[in-house]
């Protein structure tokens, strides 16, 4: 498989993918990192493991078609087949679906249907539910919805703040992707059959 990562953030899941390569877990190479944020730590995870990064920023582009348009000719240029999306914070478009079918995969720190959208750890706090997780599943044109491919679940502790509970979130995070990711490619290798 040869993904190219999508992230905003601190690039937490794209270290656990690296890692997860490395000690051949997952067979798969990881052709470059998209990022939108200039001041994403992402870029600093990507420099250690030697992956190439490009910079699309979002507010030079002007519409989200026009942004997912460049995705894909970054992704392409860098022969890259799969899109992983790993805290992207942008909504994305039919243009980068239909581009890659069943190839877009996203990381979302709930388990869904429950609590989609953005700051879902939060809302699970506010709902007082006792266990949350995190989902991959597969990208399609409502935010967060499309079909499951692994969940964890995380229990909510009394004491929890929003960090304490991300951060144990984010424990389940780093173990299930690498492994959605191979269950992906397998489902698709065997689609193909
Ligand atoms: C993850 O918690 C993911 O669930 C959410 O964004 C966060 C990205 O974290 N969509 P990182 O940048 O991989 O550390």
């Amino acid at each position: 498989m040869r993904l190219a990562v999508l992230a905003s953030g601190k690039g937490s899941n794209l270290a656990a993918i690296a890692n997860a390569i490395a000690r051949g877990e997952l067979n798969a190479t990881i052709q470059v990192v998209i990022y939108n944020n200039p001041a994403a730590g992402v870029v600093q995870k990507a420099e250690h493991y030697g992956i190439p990064t490009v910079l699309l920023n979002h507010r030079t582009f002007a519409s989200r078609e026009a942004l997912d348009t460049a995705i894909i000719e970054t992704v392409q240029a860098h022969q890259a087949d799969w899109v992983i999306m790993a805290g992207w914070m942008r909504r994305v478009t039919a243009v980068l679906i239909d581009a890659f079918p069943r190839r877009v995969l996203n990381i979302h720190p709930s388990l869904l249907p429950s609590f989609p959208g953005v700051r879902a750890v939060e809302q699970a706090l506010a709902a007082g539910t006792k266990i949350t997780g995190c989902t991959v599943h597969y990208v399609e044109l409502v935010v967060d919805s499309g079909p499951i491919i692994m969940q964890a679940a995380v229990p909510v502790l009394a004491d929890d703040t929003p960090a304490t509970l991300q951060a144990r979130i984010q424990v389940q995070e780093h173990q299930i992707y690498p492994a959605a990711i191979a269950l992906a490619g397998q489902a698709q290798l065997t689609a193909a059959e």
